[in-house]
């Protein structure tokens, strides 16, 4: 095996197909779950959206995964956040995954709760309470999170279980279960912010209990083919550092073994992928580490899904040579926010409209979002691929 830099991607199993369920992939480059803020003031997506997720999946076979969606009114936590419980969300996200099938791509809805890194007040101004496994504050935060009840940890797995049977409805092709950076779900399974002394709580088999609750509830909803789960063994991001990750981790996978069914996916963060490390500059206690002892221990029970700063070309390491036991799949995000036509751009080797992260998280714009370009060669070739929606259709707010 070369280096990494001798790697030419197009001649790699990047481009070979592969099955997740009942879809096939034509090709291992995904676009992740991506935290974007263009739904309205309700959490309804915005027209806006269909053409975003649509000219993702402009090259056929494409995963295409939905940006964390909640699952009640009371886990969207932040200002113009999807959600995907109420009529007008489901006819939004309908809308959506019409448009990525209309490309012939396939859909996962990521679905999540927010728990304590929820902001403290938009769930005060609308009447829901600010929740976490148990009363420990985000860092620096001066809001401390209640407990949940037995009963509202009961009602989060309903929950799911309900926001995955509309996702199906709405035509999605599966959900990806968010248990990962600090969200409600990894709020149970990190030692330092699961302080609870009943059985959700405590020991590693208790904190891994409503993560796999949620998992199991799922999987006999709607089919273990149309379940994925996503997991970040090494982040830090929101207070998610787990020392004891080994051994939990190793539970976690042994458990979702046992279950004894195949899942579409599993979706693994690299340390590298830490967004605490990416967005804030922190330091990450686990840089270095290696995911292989998830992979040799899932041993291609289904594919799995890496992010985390891959180029092409080490992308193309990955699949073929570091993770090359296995079916893997690499997820790009930041290079697929700034190119629409990021799979056709490298499969043919077309440079990478850089990224401008100051404009990720703009509240309802269409600009930092619908308006990176499609590469001249791919305009040529595919152009019934871009969805033709223009920027006053879209609905969005125009700040320029
Ligand atoms: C974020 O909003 O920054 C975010 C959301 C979900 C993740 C990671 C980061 O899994």
């Amino acid at each position: 095996m070369g280096s990494i830099a001798e790697y030419i991607p197009s001649e790699t199993r990047l481009f070979k197909p592969l099955k997740i369920g009942q879809c096939t992939l034509q090709h291992r480059i995904a676009f992740p779950p991506l935290t974007r803020l263009r739904n309205d003031d309700d959490h309804v997506p915005l027209p806006l959206m269909e053409k975003y997720y649509a000219d993702r999946g402009s090259t056929p076979g494409t995963l295409v995964i939905a940006e964390a969606t909640a699952i009640s009114h009371g886990e969207e936590g932040d200002w113009n956040n999807p959600g995907l419980v109420s009529d007008k969300q489901v006819e939004g996200w309908r809308k959506i995954i019409k448009a990525v099938h209309a490309n012939k791509s396939i859909f996962f809805q990521q679905i999540w709760a927010m728990g304590r890194a929820s902001r403290p007040d938009l769930l005060s101004q609308r009447g829901f309470p600010y929740r976490s496994s148990s009363a420990v504050p985000m860092k620096g935060s001066e809001h401390v999170p209640r407990p949940m009840t037995e009963e509202e940890i009961l009602e989060t797995i309903t929950s799911f279980v309900e926001t995955a049977q509309r996702a199906i409805l709405a035509g999605a092709d599966g959900v990806e279960i968010h248990s990962a950076h600090g969200y409600l779900l990894d709020q149970f399974l990190t030692a330092s912010v699961n302080q609870r002394t009943d059985k959700w709580g405590g020991s590693i088999e208790n904190r891994a209990r409503l993560t796999l609750e949620v998992v199991k509830a799922v999987v006999q909803a709607v089919g273990a083919e149309r379940v994925a789960i996503r997991l970040s063994p090494y982040a830090g991001f929101q207070g998610s550092e787990k020392a004891d990750f080994l051994p939990l981790y190793t539970y976690l996978i042994d458990e979702l073994k046992k279950m004894n069914v195949q899942f579409a996916y599993l979706s693994l963060v690299e340390a590298t992928g830490d967004p605490g490390a990416l967005i804030w500059n922190d330091k990450n206690i686990h840089q270095g580490k290696s995911l292989n002892f998830i992979l040799e221990s899932w041993d291609n029970l289904s594919p799995v899904i890496v992010a985390g700063g891959y180029t092409p070309e080490s992308a193309a390491w990955a699949v073929e040579d570091k993770y090359g036991k296995w079916d893997t799949i690499v997820a790009f995000g930041r290079h697929f926010i700034s190119n629409p036509d990021l799979v056709f751009k490298i499969r043919n080797d077309i440079p990478l409209t850089p990224y401008n992260r100051p404009t990720f998280y703009n509240v309802k714009e269409w600009s930092g979002y619908n308006d990176y370009p499609f590469s001249q060669e791919f305009l040529e070739s595919h152009s019934d691929a871009v969805h033709p929606m223009t920027k006053e259709e879209g609905n969005g707010v125009d700040i320029y």
